[in-house]
This record gives structure tokens, C-alpha cells and sequence, in this order.
């Protein structure tokens, strides 16, 4: 007798069989977890702000709640939303869009996943500059194309030269983010008119993925590469959300601006998918981007001076260095220096990996290995996490080099 209970696991898709877990998301629920049955670790995994949005978005929320207005909208978002993004990525990236070029979905990876969808046929490229955000690839692979990864220069910028080599006939896109997701790289504006060239000569769509626009640190100022090559703009697609900005990522509010054809697409396979982004969420983001914005800047503001923290405590370390986090909130630490190096705790650091599974196990600091990224010996540090936490962290971070670096040349190791 079958039991409906039995999985027969040659049953499931071979397409689905490539694609992997979100490496990030799985390493922070796992850290929730524990924290939640009091392990006092501290984390620094987080890809979200430890803020609270705006008061206006809660409170428009509420009243969205209290009007009625939980039920399905348009599938491309409300018109007023809509309108409010253009408007938006007018004033503050200088892209002039309407709301025909506008899709809002569930959150900027389900916007960038359909713009994908939208675009690839099965075996088309996308060229992907890496150390890049864990969920690149796979998503490429979902849309039924084929993930490049290309290394990127010593200053972890997209290395012109390895993606000409990258490039073949069936390459379509590019995914460029900035400022970074994992490395906190913010693109120059030189960098930026250098590459987007390189892109329209090569005749790629851009998808740029600007979903960390507003966090930018120190003076350093982000440049889209589709108001930078503003040709670009026909053929690209500019990516937001409310996620890192407004701190709003439970919400699930991202956002597609390109041309209206490339739009009414992504809007056709978004109705056939989630119908329609979240209500309550989009009343809350027009409040959010209209009202928002002061309280969007006391968190810039609290996140530059974090990033100044962790850059000269990072940088009072010897054996490891990450370049100044310019934009996003995370630094990538090299480790380079601690490869081989065993200490008493026995685990011995042939990666960043090994290195982030060690500062987890015994000095109870979590933090994202850099493969998850492309990053081989490196490490992802968050900086969303209170000034206190980082503090304890750098003092524990630091005598676990120094002990790695002199257990390592006890035993004759080049650490
Ligand atoms: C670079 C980058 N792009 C897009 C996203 C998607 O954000 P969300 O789906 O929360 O809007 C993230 C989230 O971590 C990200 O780091």
C-alpha cells in the first residue's frame, strides 16, 4: 500500500535540484534561533537594519488596516505608489520615469527575479561580477538562464577586462550592484561611466541593483549607471525597496523602474505569481517615501558613524584589513594573512569559512563566511548591530587573530 506520506525524491524538478538556499538567510535563522533560547552570541549576520521604520509608515499601516484596505490591488502596485517611486527615483537618482515604468512587487529579490524572467529565454547568459550578493545566481538560474561569475579587480570592482573575456554571443545581462552587497563598494562616478560604456557598447541590459542608494557614508556619493549613460535607461532596469532604506524588511516592498515594455511584463508574470504586492505595505510606503525621509537620515547618519568604528577597529588588527565600507552596511574582511594557522581551539583556517565558523564556536560572534559571497578568504561582517555589540566584537576579533598569528609561527606555520 502507497503511504501518502512518502516522498519519492526523483519526483522533484532536476531544474530545481541546482538551485541553492539562501546561504544568508539560513546562517541568520539559525543564529535567531539560538539567540532566542538565550546563547549570548553576537551577531553581526544581519542583512537588514536594526532600526524601526519611519513613524508615518507604522501609522499609515495602521490606518490601512482600519480603512479596509486589505485586498488586492493592481498588479503592478497602486497607481499612487507607483507615482510616488518615479518621482522618487527622479529626484533623488535623476531617472525620469512614470508610473507606466514602475512595477512594485513583495520585496526588490522577487522584482529582480521577474525582471529576469522577463528578459532570458533558457541557456542565456548574465554576467555577474563577484565577491555579489548570495542570491544572484540563483535567481539567473530560476529564470532559466545561466549564471557568468566574474572576479572582480584587487579593489572589488568589476574588472572590465575578465568580463570582455567573460562575454559570449548568448550573454544578455548584467547585474551591477552598488553600493555593495557584500563589500560596501560604492561605484565612482569615473568607475561608473567606464563600465556603463563598456555595457552599451556591448549592447547588455543592466539590471542595477540599487537597493542600498541611500546608505551611502563619508562623503562618498552613489552614481547609477543609468543616469551616468543615460542611453542605458532604454534598454536597463533600475532596482529599489523600502527593505534597507526605511528598515522596513519584513514588509516586503521592492520596486522595478524601466522601459513601459520591459515593465508590462514584469507586471504580466507578476500577476500570474503573487497577483499583487501587499497592500497594507504599499499604503505604508507612500507614507514612507513622502514622510520618511528625515528618519531615513538619522539612520544614515548612525549607520557612518558604525562604519568609522569598525574601519579603525578593523584596521588596529594586524593580520586581517577590509577596504572603508562606502555605502550598504556590511565590511568583507580579508583573512588572507590567517590561512593555515591552527590555535587551541583546533579548527584550522583554510578559508574565510573555517575563520567565521571559529569566531562563532568559541567567541560566539556570528558573521557570514565569504563563499556564500565568492569571497574564498574573506569574511562578512554586518554592521547593523548597536555600537556596544561591535565593541565587544573587535576586542574578541582581536585577540583571536593575535592567537591564531602566534600559535601558528609556534608551530612553524607563515601565518
Ligand atoms: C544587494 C541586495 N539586493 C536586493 C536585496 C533584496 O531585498 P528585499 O527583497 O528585502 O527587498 C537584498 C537583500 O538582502 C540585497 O542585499
Amino acid at each position: 500500500m502507497s503511504s501518502t506520506n512518502s516522498t519519492n525524491v526523483s519526483s522533484f524538478s532536476e531544474k530545481m535540484g541546482q538551485i541553492e538556499d539562501s546561504a544568508t538567510l539560513s546562517v541568520m535563522g539559525t543564529i535567531k534561533g539560538l539567540i532566542a533560547q538565550g546563547v549570548d552570541i553576537i551577531n553581526l549576520t544581519a542583512g537588514e537594519p536594526d532600526f524601526s521604520p519611519p513613524q508615518c509608515v507604522n501609522d499609515a499601516a495602521i490606518k490601512a488596516i482600519q480603512d479596509g484596505m486589505g485586498r488586492y490591488t493592481p498588479s503592478a502596485g497602486l497607481l499612487e505608489l507607483r507615482e510616488t517611486v518615479a518621482e522618487v527615483i527622479g529626484n533623488e537618482i535623476g531617472i525620469s520615469y512614470e508610473a507606466k515604468n514602475i512595477v512594485v512587487s513583495n520585496g526588490g529579490k522577487i522584482s529582480i527575479v521577474q525582471a529576469l524572467m522577463a528578459i532570458l529565454d533558457d541557456g542565456d547568459e548574465v554576467l555577474i561580477p563577484f565577491p555579489s550578493w548570495t542570491s544572484y545566481p540563483e535567481m539567473v538560474k530560476l529564470a532559466g538562464g545561466v549564471p557568468v561569475m566574474v572576479s572582480c579587480d584587487e579593489n572589488m570592482l568589476p574588472d572590465l577586462d575578465a568580463l570582455e573575456s567573460a562575454c559570449t554571443e548568448r550573454t544578455v545581462a548584467i547585474l551591477l550592484n552598488t553600493p555593495s552587497n557584500p563589500t560596501g563598494v560604492v561605484f565612482s562616478e569615473d568607475f561608473t561611466r567606464q563600465l556603463g560604456e563598456w555595457c552599451l557598447a556591448k549592447g547588455l541590459r543592466v539590471i542595477s541593483d540599487e537597493m542600498y542608494c541611500s546608505l551611502t557614508y563619508n562623503g562618498a556619493k552613489h552614481y547609477s549607471p543609468l543616469v551616468v549613460v543615460p542611453e542605458l535607461q532604454k534598454t536597463s532596469a533600475w532596482i529599489g525597496g523600502m527593505s534597507k532604506s526605511f528598515a522596513m524588511t519584513g514588509w516586503r516592498m521592492g520596486y522595478f523602474a524601466g522601459p513601459a515594455d520591459w515593465a508590462a511584463i514584469v507586471a504580466r508574470i507578476q500577476s500570474q505569481l503573487t497577483g499583487s504586492p501587499n497592500s497594507i505595505s504599499q499604503y505604508a510606503s507612500i507614507a514612507g517615501l513622502k514622510n520618511g525621509t528625515a528618519e531615513r537620515e538619522t539612520m544614515r547618519l548612525e549607520f557612518e558613524k558604525r562604519s568609522r568604528l569598525i574601519t579603525v577597529g578593523i584596521a588596529n588588527i594586524e593580520g586581517i584589513s577590509c577596504p572603508e565600507p562606502q555605502g550598504a552596511f556590511y565590511c568583507f574582511v580579508d583573512i588572507s594573512r590567517l590561512i593555515g594557522c591552527t590555535d587551541a581551539s583546533g579548527i584550522t583556517i583554510n578559508n574565510g569559512d573555517d575563520f567565521a565558523r571559529l569566531l562563532l564556536e568559541v567567541d560566539k560572534i556570528a558573521t557570514i563566511g565569504g563563499s556564500a559571497f565568492g569571497g574564498q578568504n574573506h569574511f562578512r561582517l554586518s554592521f547593523a548591530a548597536p555600537e556596544k555589540e561591535l565593541e565587544r566584537a573587535l576586542a574578541k576579533l582581536s585577540s583571536r587573530v593575535s592567537t591564531l598569528l602566534t600559535s601558528g609561527k609556534n608551530s612553524a606555520q607563515t601565518c
